[in-house]
């Protein structure tokens, strides 16, 4: 039996990307400044001093890519719209040009035979919606709800398939607590606020999809990692639960209508902003989910540090792998998370978002770009999501992160992810050997679905 046979036969094979990753041309056609352009144009904030400037000129560059996406042969592509294009003041205005822009797109793909998936919110928020106080304000989930309408209302008819949020965890735990992305904040209230607005935000922006758009099938993007103890001690095993709550729990338990966990409340000490019904609009019934996995964590007891009091250690396991990210390489957590949406959260269908390693390539004098390891990392990746497929988890899709090397937030450039190189200089995009792979892999796993067809 090929690895791959549990997969579904209707599997979506599809390719992600974010806007200020990718699509450059920040001040073109109206598109006001984003948290990030701030961030990453305040000193000593992104490595090298990179910022999403250009990118990968993906705003000038559409045909280009789509062809690439076409190469690859995948069903989907998974991108973000950027807000500030869209509805440069936060609220208010709607710019046409900016929604111009996804409507080629968009039109680009269904052409190709490519499924767009749209990401509503992946960061980029206006710098407008920050100067009123941003996520951790509540007037900040309403215009995000009605940013919603409006790209619904234009897109709705093509794009079927929409996330709310991406990672809110990485708004709210790296971008206000740790401050180590936009929009730089370090204080455990305003994260806390923030996670709730963007929960709000989501339930809010669930209803507006739905009103817009009646058959649009919601969903909604997680970064979950499975969190073990660094050791067998008391003061270890409960880090590791509050690295849970911190990590897995904060996130799925609310949009299940479980609440906030109650564990985690306390050990942030920082009272929820909730009114009256709330809860029921976060908890909105959804579609779909998106799973994000990148890595597990050992924790340990870490009294003094910022909550959850609980510090990342390496992976207490003598050579694991690790990805240039120093990100340890764990295929087996893909499955574990698969199954734990299953069996502890009833997830009907779940779509593995992201999932991907950066490495140094380089393109070799022959022109190509060989990445074994990224190929490796795909293939033992692919064959968790099938093994959590043969055990149940009703897992519909897989999109490779990335596409193409991008800008990746505080790292900037020099962190590698595509499954196309990208040559910053002249733009010229080159097929590493994991894409051709990721192809070789598309094309069996068709043939195989239309030989049981
Ligand atoms: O590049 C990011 C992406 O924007 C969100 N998920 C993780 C990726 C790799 O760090």
């Amino acid at each position: 039996m090929n690895d791959l046979d549990a997969l579904p036969a209707d599997f979506t094979w599809g390719v992600a990307t974010a806007s200020y990753q990718v699509e450059g041309a920040v001040a073109e056609d109206g598109r006001s400044p984003s948290i990030w352009d701030t961030f990453s144009h305040t000193p000593g904030k992104v490595a090298n001093g990179d910022n999403g400037d250009v990118a990968c000129d993906h705003y000038h560059r559409v045909p280009e890519d789509i062809g690439l996406m076409s190469r690859l042969g995948v069903d989907a592509y998974r991108f973000s719209l950027a807000w500030p294009r869209i509805v440069p003041d936060g609220d208010g205005r709607v710019n046409e040009a900016g929604l111009d822009f996804y409507d080629r797109l968009v039109d680009g793909l269904l052409e190709a035979g490519i499924t767009p998936f749209a990401t509503l919110y992946h960061w980029d928020l206006p710098q407008a919606s920050q100067d009123r106080g941003g996520w951790p304000v509540r007037e900040t989930a309403e215009h995000f709800a009605r940013y919603a309408s409006v790209v619904v209302e234009r897109l709705g008819d093509r794009v079927k398939d929409w996330a709310t949020l991406n990672e809110p965890l990485c708004s709210s735990w790296i971008g206000h607590l740790e401050g180590a992305m936009a929009p730089g904040v370090r204080d455990l209230t305003a994260a806390v606020r923030t996670s709730y607005h963007l929960h709000l935000g989501h339930g809010l922006a669930v209803q507006a999809i739905r009103a817009a758009s009646p058959g649009a099938r919601v969903g909604i993007v997680n970064n979950l990692s499975p969190i073990l103890p660094a050791s067998d001690s008391d003061a270890d095993r409960a880090a590791a639960v509050r690295a849970d709550g911190h990590t897995n729990r904060w996130w799925l338990d609310p949009i299940h209508g479980r609440g906030y966990p109650q564990d985690m409340v306390e050990v942030y000490g920082v009272d929820l902003p909730v009114r009256e019904g709330d809860l029921e609009t976060i908890a909105a019934p959804l579609d779909w989910l998106g799973l994000n996995y990148y890595f597990r964590q050992f924790v340990r007891d870490d009294p003094r540090g910022p909550a959850p009091f609980a510090e990342m250690v390496d992976a207490p396991v003598a050579d694991r792998p690790h990805t240039y990210m120093d990100w340890e390489v764990y295929a087996d957590g893909l499955e574990e998370l698969l199954l734990r949406l299953t069996d502890e959260y009833g997830a009907r269908r779940v779509y593995v978002t992201e999932n991907g390693s950066a490495y140094q390539d380089v393109v070799r004098p022959d022109g190509t770009v060989d990445d074994p390891e990224r190929t490796r990392y795909l293939e033992d990746h692919l064959a968790a999501v099938a093994r959590a497929a043969a055990k149940g988890a009703p897992v519909a899709g897989y999109f490779a992160w990335s596409l193409m090397d991008n800008f990746e937030w505080a790292y900037g450039y020099d962190k590698r992810f595509g499954l196309v190189h990208v040559d910053y200089a002249t733009q010229v995009r080159t097929v590493k050997g994991s894409g051709y792979r990721y192809a070789d892999i598309i094309r069996a796993a068709r043939g195989r679905g239309e030989r049981a067809a």
